[in-house]
């Protein structure tokens, strides 16, 4: 193990989000537009991906590092063949305390039951809107809201905690934040409001898109009065709000005007093995072709180390600060 292992500006390595897929079901104008992630899209053969021996061989070195908790991203995770053995291996990995997922929920009404058997604990859904048309004008896609509530509705029957994020498009579908707050009051999940970012560089980002967070708590608070919750532990992304009455909470995630890279203790595996320090990263380390020619853990170990303690990422502040460089890669690869 590595104890003290921090970055140059002092971040923990903490938390690993492993992309496990570079595809998706829908195409969330925000995430994949359907006129760039195409039939002509170049997307990863299967030999390019990670197999599951070598994602639980590359977390168990992180988990060394220092890694508590793992997310399983895509792409949309649940097109991944055989995802909940992935699960079963994950969750006996020593040091790993937290197992999650996020998902569009479109297939969990198959996968709900077994991800829970395999040891996973719980799940984030997306769900941008509450109205068919509102829905399909985000995700671009023919399925109706019922499909994602009756994925939200199977995972809480298998016994998984679910949170709902929001992402919110001005003019788009911010029309639906008391709905969506009302809808996740009612049904006892958290829902996260989360300010569209320019991750990637197809998704035809405009700051007079952002709903600002402080917005939704305005909005929310006048409808249901709310206070802050004092976060638990480093490294927390979304800002919590509890409703008076009792209703549980809310969150917001303020990347766009109150950036927290200063408490960023995330890393990132894409789906083809490369490691990420930052959402924003043009380009990853290469730890798949350290796996396929036989490097040994120590060596795996040291190269995820070196990675960390160069790591100088703070992107979201740098683009408070006047602006984003160059070419990013895409949230579908990497990750949400
Ligand atoms: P919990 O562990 O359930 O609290 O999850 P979380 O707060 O880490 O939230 P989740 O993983 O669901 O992330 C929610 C959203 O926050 C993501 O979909 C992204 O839009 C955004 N996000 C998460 N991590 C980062 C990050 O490191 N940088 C930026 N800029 N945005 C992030
Ligand atoms: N801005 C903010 N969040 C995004 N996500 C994907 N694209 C964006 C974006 N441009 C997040 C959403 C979704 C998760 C998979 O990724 O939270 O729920
Ligand atoms: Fe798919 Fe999630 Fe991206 Fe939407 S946000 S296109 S559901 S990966
Ligand atoms: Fe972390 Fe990069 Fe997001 Fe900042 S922009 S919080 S450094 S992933």
């Amino acid at each position: 193990a590595a104890p003290g292992l921090a970055d140059r500006l002092g971040r923990p390595l903490e938390d690993l989000r492993v992309s496990v897929v570079d595809r998706c079901n829908l195409r969330c104008r925000y995430c994949m537009p359907r006129e760039v992630f195409d039939s002509t899209y170049t997307f990863l053969e299967r030999r390019e991906l990670l197999s599951f021996e070598e994602i639980l061989r590359l977390v168990r070195v992180f988990a060394r590092l220092g890694v508590r908790k793992v997310r399983l991203t895509g792409g949309e995770p649940l097109l991944r063949r055989g995802l909940p053995d992935l699960v079963s291996g994950l969750a006996t990995v020593e040091g790993v305390e937290d197992l999650a997922m996020t998902s569009n929920g479109i297939l969990l009404p198959r996968l709900a039951e077994p991800l829970k058997q395999a040891g996973l604990k719980r799940l984030t859904v997306s769900l941008d809107a509450l109205d068919d048309a509102t829905f399909r004008t985000m995700a671009d896609t023919v399925q109706p809201v019922r499909a994602v509530l009756d994925g939200i509705a199977a995972a809480k029957a298998a016994g998984l905690p679910v949170k709902v994020n929001t992402v919110l498009r001005r003019g788009v579908n911010d029309h639906q934040i008391e709905a969506i707050a009302q809808w996740a009051r009612t049904t006892g999940v958290t829902v996260r409001f989360i300010e569209f970012m320019d991750v990637g560089t197809t998704n035809g980002w405009v700051r007079d898109h952002v709903v600002p967070a402080a917005e939704v708590v305005e909005r929310l608070n006048v409808r249901w009065p709310i206070e802050p919750v004092a976060p638990v532990g480093a490294g927390q992304v979304a800002e919590r709000y509890r409703y008076l009455d009792g209703a549980g909470e809310v969150g917001v995630i303020t990347s766009v005007t109150r950036p927290f890279c200063r408490t960023c203790t995330r890393a990132r595996l894409s789906p083809a093995g490369e490691l990420y320090t930052c959402l924003f990263a043009a380009v990853g380390r290469d730890l798949r072709t350290l796996l396929r020619d036989g490097a040994c853990d120590e060596e795996i170990e040291g190269t995820i180390a070196d990675a960390w303690a160069g790591r100088t990422d703070r992107a979201s502040e740098l683009r408070a600060e006047g602006g984003l460089p160059g070419p990013r890669v895409e949230m579908s690869y990497i990750g949400g």
